[in-house]
């Protein structure tokens, strides 16, 4: 066990762990943030998304060791222009079924747009084709990401 300190939606938070705990545990049962689900455990999922330096990454599969020194969002934390945006399209269209994927899915939207700020129908099938729906939100996923693009734009 050792201490590591992680940077968590502007926040440090000092974890004692052993280096190779996925990020997830930490991350739930450390430092309390359960918005972040469990879902498969081997980066076949999404659910456990979260945005390291902006990038969605499989908190499931990436160890607490190398998540220090880098700027982690988790659901909880999620602001700024795009991710208000995205919050709020999901919102008005009432996307999340469950629920269950939902944290993982937005925080990709939230990726995608970032990069891509007016994408298509095949950017937003490929970049969000690892995160799952058992509920098959798909085609509403995909609407509020195009919703999310427009509210951005006219921001
Ligand atoms: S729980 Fe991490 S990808 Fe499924
Ligand atoms: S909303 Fe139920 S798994 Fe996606």
């Amino acid at each position: 066990m050792a201490a590591y300190d992680l940077s968590i939606n502007g926040q440090t938070k000092r974890v004692e762990a052993d280096a190779d705990m996925p990020l997830l545990w930490a991350v739930r049962d450390l430092v309390g943030l359960t918005g972040t689900k469990y879902g498969c455990g081997l980066a076949q999922c999404g659910a456990c998304t979260i945005l390291m330096d902006g990038v969605p990454i499989r908190s499931c599969v990436t160890t607490v060791s190398a998540a220090t020194g880098r700027q982690l969002t988790t659901i909880e934390g999620l602001e700024g222009k795009v991710g208000t945006a995205i919050k709020s399209a999901w919102q008005d269209l009432s996307v999340p079924q469950c629920g269950y994927c939902q944290s993982g899915q937005i925080l990709a939207a939230t990726a995608l747009l970032t990069q891509k700020p007016q994408p298509t129908d095949q950017d937003i099938d490929t970049a969000m084709a690892g995160n799952i729906c058992r509920c098959g939100t798909y085609a509403d996923i995909r609407r509020a990401i195009h919703k999310a693009a427009d509210l951005v734009k006219r921001s």
